[in-house]
C-alpha cells in the first residue's frame, strides 16, 4: 500500500524523541527533531532495556550487542544494609538473596532479552541511525539550539526566536517537564516532584577489580542487577552492568532535602561519598572512583486520559512521566515510538492523520497509565517488592484495582502474570493488529460506491 508522505516535527532529541524519529523515518516521512542544546549528546548512567522493548529496537534496525554495547541480565541480588559495620560475602555462595528474576524470564521465554544499557550508548545508537544516510528514508534533520515556546495542534510549534515550524505531525517529547500535555488537556497538570532523588554514578568494572577493597563486589558475576537495600533509612544503593560489563551504573536513592523542583543537576564526589555514608566501608570506596555524576529527581504525574489532539501526540515522559521503580521509563518510550511507526504507515492522505493519534491514544494510554501507577512506591512499594519475590502470590487489591481501572483485558492473577504483561508485550504486534481491524470496519463502513470512489 503506499504511504502519503508527511513532514513530522519532533520536539526533543531524548530516547523518546529518537526512537519516534527512527520509527517515522522508516517510513519515509520527513522528520525534524527539535533540540535546545548545542550539541546532541545524553548524559547520565545507564537504564534497563526490559523485554519486549528491546525488540522495538531490533526492528528498527539497532543490535542493543553490536550498536548499543548493552550488557546481558543474568541474575538479580538484594543484599540488606542494616549496619555500617556490616561485611558482605558476594558471589553465588554470599549474603545476597537471589530475586527469581531469571525464572520469570524463563516463564515467559525472555531470558535473554533483558538488557541493561548506558544511556550514552543508547542515544549515540539512535542518533547515528537517524541520521544515517543508508537504511529506510531519509535522514532525520536535526535542528539545535533551538527551544519550543508554544505549540499548535493544528500543525505548528513555535520556537523562542519566534520561528514558526510547520508539520503534518507534531511530537512532543521534551521530557518531564514538557507543557504540551496542557493543550490536550486544557489546562496545566505538571509533574510533581516525589520527595525522593536519585544520585547516579558510572564506576569502570576494572577500577572495581583492581581494588582489593572492593573487587569482592564483582563476585556477583556480570550482567548482575544488584540492591544493597537500607530499608531502615530507606537509602537504597542499587547497580547493574552496563556496555559490555565494562562498566558499573550506580543508582544511590535517598529521601531529598529539595522537593521543590524536578531539575536535576551534575553532582560532585563530595556529595556521592556523603550519599554512601551510611552503607559498608567497601561501598565508600567504591564511590571515589566514581565519574558521569548526575543528581536525578523523580518525579511523575498522575495518569492522563489523552496523549493527542489533532496532529500533536505526546511520547516519552512527556506523556507519562513515572518513578523509576519499575525501570520502565526508557521501555514505554521506546514502545510510543515503535508504536508510531507502526500507526503512521499506510496513509493514504494527511488528513487520516488525527484518526490514526486516536488508535494511538487506544493503545498506550491504557498500558502506560498502569505502568505509571505500579512505578509508585510509596502506594505500592513493599507489594511491588513482593513481585520480585513470589511470582505465585496472588495480587493483592493495590495492584489488581489499577488493573480494573486502567486495563483492557483480563486482571493478572499473580506476580508472573504482571510480569507477562509489563515484559511480554509485543506493542509493534498489536498497533498492526489494530491498523487491520481499523482498516477492515472503515471498509465494512463504506457504502459500495464510497469504495469506487
Ligand atoms: C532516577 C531515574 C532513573 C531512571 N532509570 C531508568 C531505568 O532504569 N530504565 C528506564 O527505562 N528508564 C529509566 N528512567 C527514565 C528514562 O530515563 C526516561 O523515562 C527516558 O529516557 C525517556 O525520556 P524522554 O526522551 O521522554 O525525555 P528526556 O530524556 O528528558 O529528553 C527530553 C529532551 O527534550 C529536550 N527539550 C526539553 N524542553 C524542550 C523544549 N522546550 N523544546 C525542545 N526540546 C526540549 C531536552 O533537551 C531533552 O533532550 C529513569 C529516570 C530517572 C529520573
Ligand atoms: C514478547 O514476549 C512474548 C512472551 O510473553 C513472546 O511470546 C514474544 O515472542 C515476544 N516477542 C519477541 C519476538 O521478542
Ligand atoms: C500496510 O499495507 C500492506 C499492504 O497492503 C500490508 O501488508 C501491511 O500489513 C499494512 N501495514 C499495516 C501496519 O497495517
Amino acid at each position: 500500500m503506499p504511504n502519503v508522505q508527511l513532514n513530522v516535527v519532533v520536539v526533543g532529541g531524548g530516547i523518546a524523541g529518537l526512537t519516534a524519529a527512527l520509527a517515522l523515518r522508516r517510513q519515509r516521512h520527513i522528520v525534524t527533531v527539535v533540540e535546545p542544546s548545542s550539541w546532541l549528546r545524553e548524559f547520565g548512567a545507564a537504564v534497563t532495556i526490559t523485554p519486549n522493548s528491546s525488540r522495538v529496537l531490533t526492528e528498527l534496525g539497532i543490535d542493543l550487542k553490536r550498536d548499543v554495547k548493552a550488557a546481558v541480565f543474568r541474575s538479580a541480588k538484594e543484599y540488606r544494609c542494616t549496619s555500617k559495620d556490616q561485611s558482605f560475602r558476594f558471589g553465588s555462595n554470599g549474603d545476597g538473596r537471589e530475586l527469581p528474576w531469571v525464572d520469570r524470564l524463563k516463564a515467559i521465554n525472555l531470558l535473554g532479552k533483558f538488557y541493561m544499557a548506558h544511556r550514552v550508548d543508547l542515544h549515540e545508537a539512535l542518533k547515528n541511525k537517524c541520521i544515517s544516510q543508508d537504511g529506510p528514508g531519509e535522514p532525520v534533520r536535526i535542528v539545535l539550539s533551538s527551544k519550543v515556546v508554544s505549540w499548535h495542534p493544528e500543525g505548528s510549534v513555535k520556537l523562542s526566536d519566534g520561528t514558526e515550524i510547520f508539520g503534518d505531525l507534531i511530537v512532543a517529547a521534551d521530557g518531564i517537564r514538557s507543557e504540551a500535555h496542557a493543550i490536550i488537556l486544557g489546562h496545566k497538570s505538571p509533574a510533581t516532584p516525589s520527595g525522593l532523588d536519585n544520585l547516579r554514578f558510572i564506576v569502570k568494572t576494572e577500577d572495581i577489580l583492581n581494588d582489593p577493597t572492593t573487587a569482592p563486589l564483582m563476585d556477583d558475576g556480570p550482567g548482575c542487577f544488584a540492591f544493597y537495600v537500607d530499608p531502615v533509612r530507606k537509602r537504597n544503593l542499587l547497580r547493574y552492568a552496563c556496555r559490555n560489563d565494562g562498566m558499573q551504573n550506580f543508582g544511590a536513592y535517598a529521601p531529598t532535602d529539595n522537593a521543590d523542583n524536578l531539575i536535576g543537576r551534575q553532582a560532585s564526589l563530595a556529595e556521592v561519598s556523603e550519599r554512601l555514608s551510611t552503607l559498608p566501608p567497601m561501598f565508600q570506596a567504591i564511590g571515589t572512583k566514581a565519574s558521569s555524576i548526575y543528581l536525578w529527581k523523580i518525579g511523575d504525574r498522575k495518569p492522563i486520559p489523552s496523549y493527542t489532539k489533532d496532529k500533536l501526540v505526546l511520547v516519552g515522559d512527556a506523556a507519562h512521566p513515572m518513578w523509576p521503580r519499575q525501570g520502565q521509563g526508557a521501555a514505554q518510550s521506546i514502545e510510543d515510538g515503535g508504536t508510531l511507526g507502526v500507526l503512521m504507515s499506510n496513509l493514504t492522505s494527511k488528513a487520516e492523520v488525527p484518526a490514526r493519534l486516536k488508535l494511538y491514544d487506544e493503545l498506550r494510554v491504557h498500558r502506560t497509565s498502569i505502568v505509571q501507577l505500579l512505578s509508585r512506591t510509596s502506594e505500592v512499594q513493599d507489594e511491588m517488592m513482593k513481585i520480585t519475590r513470589f511470582p505465585d502470590a496472588p495480587l493483592p487489591e493495590e495492584i489488581a484495582v489499577i488493573f480494573r481501572r486502567f486495563g483492557k483485558g483480563s486482571v493478572p492473577a499473580n506476580y508472573q502474570e504482571v510480569t507477562g504483561w509489563l515484559w511480554g508485550h509485543d506493542c509493534i504486534k498489536e498497533a498492526q493488529a489494530l491498523m487491520a481491524s481499523s482498516f477492515l470496519k472503515a471498509q465494512e463502513e463504506m457504502t459500495p460506491l464510497q469504495m469506487h470512489l
